[in-house]
This record gives structure tokens, sequence and C-alpha cells, in this order.
């Protein structure tokens, strides 16, 4: 190995330990259970629990942070996706969006799972308890489209 390429490896280490005090901010903001999607639309056990697992940590404030949130880089990205995703959607907040905001949030929801853009492809490569079959997407996206009605 050249002088060079030593110092240029010495370097990319120096950079990834110092990037390491720059963590994300991991404190959930509190819940109130009488404003959750879940407590609200109050679905089947096998949909909440599908919800939950494919889509809260990203669009609510009961994100679980793995250990790999504490590493940067990757740390930032998930940050980042966390914050857009409560921002587009956030069911912590739900019973705060007036009925219009509701009813078209909800159509987006089963247009994202149809199109297979939701929950993100990355996140499901981490967590195989977010990988949902065929059959658990049609369930999810007919509860999302009787749920539409409710609400229109
Ligand atoms: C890894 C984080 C992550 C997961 C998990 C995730 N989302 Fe998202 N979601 C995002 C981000 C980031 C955006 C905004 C950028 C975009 O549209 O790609 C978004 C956007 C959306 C939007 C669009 C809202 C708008 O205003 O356009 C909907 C609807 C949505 N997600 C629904 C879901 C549903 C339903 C699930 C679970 C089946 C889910 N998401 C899982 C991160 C995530």
């Amino acid at each position: 190995m050249s002088v060079l390429t030593k110092r240029i490896l010495l370097g990319v280490a120096a950079v990834l330990v110092i990037i390491q005090f720059f963590g994300i901010d991991k404190t959930n903001p509190p819940v109130e259970a009488s404003q959750d999607f879940l407590s609200i639309a109050n679905p089947p056990a096998e949909i909440a629990s599908l919800i939950k697992s494919s889509c809260y940590d990203c669009h609510s404030h009961q994100t679980k942070y793995p250990w790999y949130t504490n590493v940067a880089p990757v740390s930032w990205m998930i940050g980042h996706h966390i914050e857009e995703g409560r921002e587009h959607l956030n069911f912590s907040k739900w019973g705060t969006y007036p009925a219009k905001k509701r009813a078209h949030k909800i159509e987006e929801c089963y247009e994202e799972v149809e199109e297979g853009e939701m929950p993100m492809k990355g996140y499901v490569i981490l967590h195989s308890e977010a990988k949902m079959s065929k059959e658990q997407k049609e369930q999810l996206i007919a509860w999302f489209k009787q749920r539409e009605q409710q609400e229109i």
C-alpha cells in the first residue's frame, strides 16, 4: 500500500469517527391515544398489526430505532425519511386532520401500497416483519378503501 493510499484511508476513517458525534434526534414526541389513527379507526387485529409493523416507524410518533440508527451516515438518511414521512402523513396526529384530509390520505395510502411504493423498499429489506404477502396487501388495500367511505 502506498503512503498516499494509507493517508487517504486514514482520512476516511477519521471522518467516519468524527461524524459519529452527530447523531439524530430519537426522542419520540408524546402520543395521545385519542388522536392516534389505530385507536380512532379500530381496525381488525391483523390489519392493525400490518399497519403498525409496516408504516408506523416512519408515519407516527411511535418510531422504533434499531442499532444502526446510531451509525452515521446511515442514521442521517433514516432520520430524514422519518421526518419526511411524518410530514406527509402522521398517524399519531390523525385526530387533528380535517375530514377531507383524512379521506385524501387514506386514498393515498392504498394507492401507495397498490403501486408498491410503500412501505419503502429499503425499509422492507431491513425489516422482515414489514414485508407483506400479496394476500396481506390485498387485505390492507380493501380495508383502507372501506375506511375511506367512512371518512367521506
Ligand atoms: C422507511 C420509512 C417509511 C415507511 C416504513 C413507510 N413510509 Fe410512507 N412515506 C415515507 C416518506 C419518506 C414519504 C414521503 C416521500 C415519498 O412520497 O416518497 C412517504 C410518503 C407516503 C405517502 C404519501 C403522502 C403524500 O402526502 O403524498 C403515503 C400515503 C404513505 N407514505 C403511506 C405509507 C403506508 C400506508 C405505509 C405502510 C404500508 C408507509 N407509508 C410506510 C416513508 C415511509
